[in-house]
């Protein structure tokens, strides 16, 4: 096991990120407001504060006011609903590629012991390495729920979320393996430089370009209109899909999945005037013509899109609009 690195962490070991501290209470946003301003609604259900305690589960008055010891959201739950079965816990090698340009040019690969819970996932992995033994390794996440699209990394040699994948549905009998996605700049450990990437996505023009007089209100479409795009509004911009391709790998110029189901998403959207010009952007020599149809892409995509297809009804869009 390689720990030869200094720790850079906080004294605490953990990186000072605030999406990772719970509130303190469990309050909805906007809820103190309508506290302070004592808002009633209906004068039967009384105030709002009394239809919470009537709504709210039974919580320990103990626990509430201890000061420094338990959140005070703590329930009191039936003894048949406390989670008594302990998570059943596996041992797992874990190889991280290691690259840090203010260390060495070269490239190395980390090897770590760990003992980890069913329930964990690689990112989970990731942290008790950053926590516990190397507080150099370098890597992204923000959400770490498959939302944010900051974790891709390949995984076993595939482009996954590190927050979507469980340890335990990897085959633990070997090590698992983890680097940079390719085809970007890798700048230390697992964080590559996006740049390239928002680069060919700010060209296509990611939003609305609609004409005509400012409406006075929504812009309405019909739900068959809405469908047309639907797939492609699920993007969150990992780059899984486009660090996967081997064309965007040869040809760093090549705009690459991402960039072209992101325009999709405006093609088809019936309230867009600025299709045309996405597509004669996408018609250039690194644009949609250079996709090979490999589904490298469409298996990549954490989000499910048939990106695959997205680029082949681009592509049919551009010659239809030219005959
Ligand atoms: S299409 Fe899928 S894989 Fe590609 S950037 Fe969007 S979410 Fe990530
Ligand atoms: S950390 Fe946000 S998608 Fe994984």
């Amino acid at each position: 096991m390689s720990t030869a690195h200094t720790p850079d962490r906080p004294e605490d070991g953990r990186d000072d990120d605030p999406q990772d501290r719970a509130p303190e209470h469990g309050h909805a946003p906007g809820h103190d407001q309508d506290d302070r301003a004592g808002y009633k609604t209906d004068a039967d259900a009384g105030s709002v504060d009394e239809r919470d305690e009537a709504d709210a589960p039974a919580v320990d008055p103990a626990a509430e006011n201890a000061e420094g010891g338990e959140p005070a959201a703590r329930v009191e739950l039936p003894e048949e609903q406390q989670g008594e079965q302990e998570i059943p816990t596996f041992d797992l090698t874990l190889q991280i590629r290691r690259y840090n340009p203010e260390v060495s040019d070269e490239v190395h690969w980390d090897e770590f012991k760990l003992t980890m819970y069913g329930t964990d996932r690689v990112l989970d992995a990731l942290h008790k390495v950053k926590w516990e033994i190397d507080g150099s390794l370098s890597f992204r996440r923000s959400c770490a729920h498959g939302v944010c699209g900051s974790d891709a990394m390949r995984i076993n040699g595939q482009n996954r979320l590190a927050c979507k994948v469980l340890l335990k549905d990897l085959d633990l009998s070997k090590p698992v393996t983890v680097e940079p996605i390719k085809g970007l700049p890798c700048e230390k450990d697992l964080i590559v430089d996006m740049e390239p990437f928002f680069q060919s996505y700010r060209e296509i023009m990611p939003f609305l370009v609609a004409g005509g007089n400012e409406p006075t209100m929504e812009r309405y479409q019909s739900q068959e209109d809405r469908a047309r795009f639907d797939d492609t509004t699920k993007c969150i911009l990992c780059a899984a899909c486009t660090s996967s391709c081997p064309v965007f790998w040869t040809d760093g110029q090549y705009f690459g999945p991402a960039a072209i189901v992101n325009a999709h998403r405006f093609i088809f959207d019936s309230r867009d005037d600025a299709g045309d010009l996405r597509l004669e952007i996408l018609n250039d020599k690194e644009g949609v013509w250079r996709c090979r149809t490999t589904f490298n892409c469409t298996e990549a995509c954490p989000r499910g899109i048939q990106v695959t297809k997205a680029i082949a009804e681009v592509k049919n869009a551009i010659l239809s609009r030219s005959m």
